[in-house]
């Protein structure tokens, strides 16, 4: 077996969609396992930019099966859209290349409320969500009292479903003072695009085992980033799924050993949108350059991004979190124009020093980096393709963040363009030389 999970090891926005795109040339089957239409991948091949949502990054090579597993939240309305929208690009999508779970939770409208109206109650204490309802979704998959996308084949169902989860959310709503949810509304809207969605439904894990049984090989697309799971990451400020490796399993219905490899997306600075701590942010003009070269717009808000130097401290932390094999390392050429480049390589927390982000947020919030400093480069790296074209000095701080954290830069990524990434190993490769390993 060959399969591999690529997940975000920062705070998202790592460059996912372009390395699963890259890397999708040698799977059959790609699986987004959690998150919803929060997550924005883009993607350049040959000058054209394609942004996903929720489908996953593999949807735009011919011949590849895309899989949504149960993990992932739902807008049916987001997804539809996704697929006109993507279609008019010249990307079909029918049954033939695109699977959905058929026990992936839906987000309704409701949830998206719900996410907007907390957010604007709390103010300067809000979390800074998407607003796509994600959190409000994943609670009532938690809370029992989901629509599913199984849901949509019975209207006695339906019904039932529809019964259960407004009784939660209009007596919310109620309190609130906001208009109650009809039920009949709902069902007439939810069943005008059932059949539009019925047709991607299937019993994931069950695909997921004919094509293990194939030998297919697996790409798993993780969303987000690992310092925003929910139990991992800077809580509260996070999202509401798990966005470590092992979540692939659970969010596509296969067990752990389907796993072989864990792949890491790594920005070669640091990049976050929403509110939260964030040790090494730069609010001076170098964070701004890093912005404006590194195009640091939210894919899905149009945020800007926050923006600050690599913390070596954080990216060590999140490959032991998740379990990270190797690093596919990006965006290495928004850093050429810069005189100097800071490497976080501990933190101090009230006069002592430290080796790992502490849990509380309040302390989180205290830290304060040491660095290294390195010399730049002060040439263009953008495009190059092989690791003896980079300069020397490039050469030196990749090897030494490769050294600092703890796990083998499989690639270098140095554009957004599709095949403008430097090849060191291939992680394919490395998944067949780990397979079995479960055995061992
Ligand atoms: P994702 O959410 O992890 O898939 O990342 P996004 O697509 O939201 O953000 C990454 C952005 O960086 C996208 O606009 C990519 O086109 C772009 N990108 C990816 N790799 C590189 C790279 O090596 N260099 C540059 N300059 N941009 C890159
Ligand atoms: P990709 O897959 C960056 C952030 C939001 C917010 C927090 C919670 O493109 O890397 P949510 O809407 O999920 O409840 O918001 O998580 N967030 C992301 N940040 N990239 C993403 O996805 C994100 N998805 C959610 O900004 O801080
Ligand atoms: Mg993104």
């Amino acid at each position: 077996m060959k399969n591999i999970v690529v997940v975000g090891s920062q705070w998202g926005d790592e460059g996912k969609g372009k390395i699963v795109d890259w890397l999708s040339d040698q799977a059959d089957v790609v699986v987004r396992f959690q998150g919803g239409h929060n997550a924005g991948h883009t993607l350049v091949i040959d000058g054209k930019t394609y942004k996903l949502k929720l489908l996953p990054s593999g949807i735009v090579r011919p011949n590849k099966v895309s899989i949504i597993g149960n993990g992932v939240v739902v807008d049916p309305w987001a997804l539809l859209d996704e697929i006109k929208q993507i279609g008019k690009q010249g990307v079909r999508v029918d049954e033939s290349n695109l699977i959905l779970s058929e026990a992936a939770t839906l987000i309704m409208p409701f949830h998206k409320e719900m996410d907007e109206i907390r957010e604007d109650a709390a103010g300067k204490g809000k979390i800074g969500t998407t607003r796509r309802g994600i959190g409000p979704a994943y609670e009532d998959k938690a809370g029992r009292r989901s629509i599913r996308v199984m849901d949509l084949r019975s209207e006695t169902n339906l019904d039932s479903r529809l019964e259960n989860v407004l009784q939660h959310h209009n007596a919310i709503r109620k309190g609130l003072g906001k208009k109650i949810y009809k039920k009949t509304e709902l069902k007439k809207q939810l069943l005008e695009i059932a059949p539009k969605i019925l047709r991607f439904a299937r019993p994931v894990w069950k695909k997921i085992s004919e094509y293990k049984d194939k030998k297919a090989k697996i790409l798993f697309e993780g969303a987000q980033g690992i310092l925003l799971d929910v139990d991992h990451g800077t809580y509260p400020y996070v999202t509401s799924s798990n966005t470590v490796a092992g979540a692939a399993a659970i969010g596509s219905g296969c067990g752990p050993d389907t796993i072989n490899y864990v792949l890491g997306i790594t920005k070669a600075y640091t990049t976050r949108v929403g509110e939260g701590p964030f040790p090494t942010e730069l609010t001076d003009k170098i964070g701004k350059m890093l912005g404006t070269r590194g195009k640091e717009f939210g894919t899905v808000t149009s945020r800007e991004r926050r923006c600050g130097w690599f913390d070596g401290v954080l990216v060590r932390q999140t490959i032991k979190m998740s379990g990270i094999n190797g690093i596919a390392l990006t965006k290495l050429d928004v850093l050429d124009e810069l005189d100097e480049i800071k490497v976080c390589i501990g933190y101090e927390l009230e006069g002592e020093n430290i080796d790992y982000l502490p849990a509380a947020v309040e302390d989180q919030l205290k830290v304060k980096p040491i660095y290294k400093n390195y010399e730049g480069w002060k040439s263009s790296t953008k495009g190059i393709r092989n690791f003896d074209s980079l300069p020397d000095k490039a050469k030196v701080y990749v090897t030494e963040l490769e050294d600092f954290i703890g796990a083998k830069i499989c690639s270098i990524s140095t554009s957004p363009e599709r095949d403008d990434t430097i090849l060191i190993e291939n992680p394919f490769d490395n998944a067949e030389k780990r397979s079995g390993h479960w055995n061992i």
